[in-house]
């Protein structure tokens, strides 16, 4: 039997660092009423250059946290890298949780696509992974993907490292080639790692104003909205807006400007221990 103290429950969110609030923030709209506990991994980030056997340890101590030492009501797993590894292995551990994950939005991209050509930026763990390549099969003659693993880029991005994030983002762009509308060219970027929406403007100016970002935000936090209708779960109306509570398990700092910057939360991060690496 459901009770109403489960729905009032919060609903997990975790991503290596900063980059699953791009996530957050679209779940606080969608979600507006639900509480939220967001856990940055920023001891253990990055993921993306990681074996899949660290991430997916990282993905369960962290999880384990959050269901068991929080009892929250759902799992986002935020993280493209760690959905890939170990999404299937959250589900396994706790049949009965909802667990919404992230992939990049490569079917939305193709079906905006005028040219049928998009370029995809995501970490190498996400592009190696066997997730990524069922899902480039299932769009095989949608349109042509050009992928490009973005080393270092994210750990850039975490650390406030402008000047690297730039001149990696440069790299990163030109390597997949001419963005525009003619034919030939690439008219989406896929930001296929949660962290990239968060220099979205730079990315913007790169490629030019005729090519659209697409991100997975959104999406998910419908998918997360339905599958919480569906288990009966939603926090009604009547009990008032949400609270988000931020959570780290490395140095605040990187987490409250970030939260401050993209949601106007000014909330205090408290340092959590989530237990070692393996
Ligand atoms: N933000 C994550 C993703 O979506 C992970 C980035 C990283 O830790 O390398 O893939």
């Amino acid at each position: 039997m459901l009770t109403a103290a489960q729905a009032e429950a919060p609903i997990g969110v975790f991503d290596s660092g900063v980059g699953g609030l791009s996530v957050l923030r679209a779940l606080r709209t969608q979600l507006p009423q639900e509480n939220f506990v967001y856990l940055s991994d920023a001891a253990h980030a990055p993921y993306g250059e990681r074996t899949d056997e660290y991430v997916t340890v990282r993905a369960l101590r962290v999880a384990e946290y959050l269901v068991e030492q929080l009892g929250v009501k759902a799992l986002v797993v935020a993280c493209n890298t760690a959905t890939a590894a170990a999404v299937h292995i959250l589900r396994e551990r706790w049949p009965v949780l909802p667990v919404v994950g992230i992939e990049p939005a490569l079917k939305p991209a193709a079906a905006a696509s005028q040219t049928k050509r998009v370029g995809v930026m995501a970490t190498r763990g996400t592009l190696q992974s066997a997730k990524f390549k069922v899902l480039l099969d299932t769009l095989q003659g949608q349109a042509q993907f050009v992928v490009q693993p973005c080393d270092g880029l994210a750990a850039a991005i975490e650390n406030g490292d402008d000047r690297t994030t730039h001149l990696l983002c440069k790299t990163y762009v030109r390597a997949l080639g001419n963005f525009g509308r003619q034919p030939g060219q690439l008219d989406q970027l896929v930001l296929g790692c949660t962290h990239y929406p968060l220099v979205g403007e730079m990315l913007q100016n790169l490629v030019g104003p005729a090519v659209t970002l697409v991100e997975a935000g959104a999406p998910v936090s419908l998918q997360t909205r339905r599958v919480l209708a569906q288990a009966g779960l939603l926090r009604q109306q009547s009990g008032g807006s949400g609270t988000t509570r931020l959570l780290s398990t490395g140095t605040s700092q990187a987490l409250e400007g970030n939260a401050a910057r993209w949601l106007s939360l000014d909330g205090v991060v408290e340092s959590v221990q989530t237990g070692s690496a393996r």
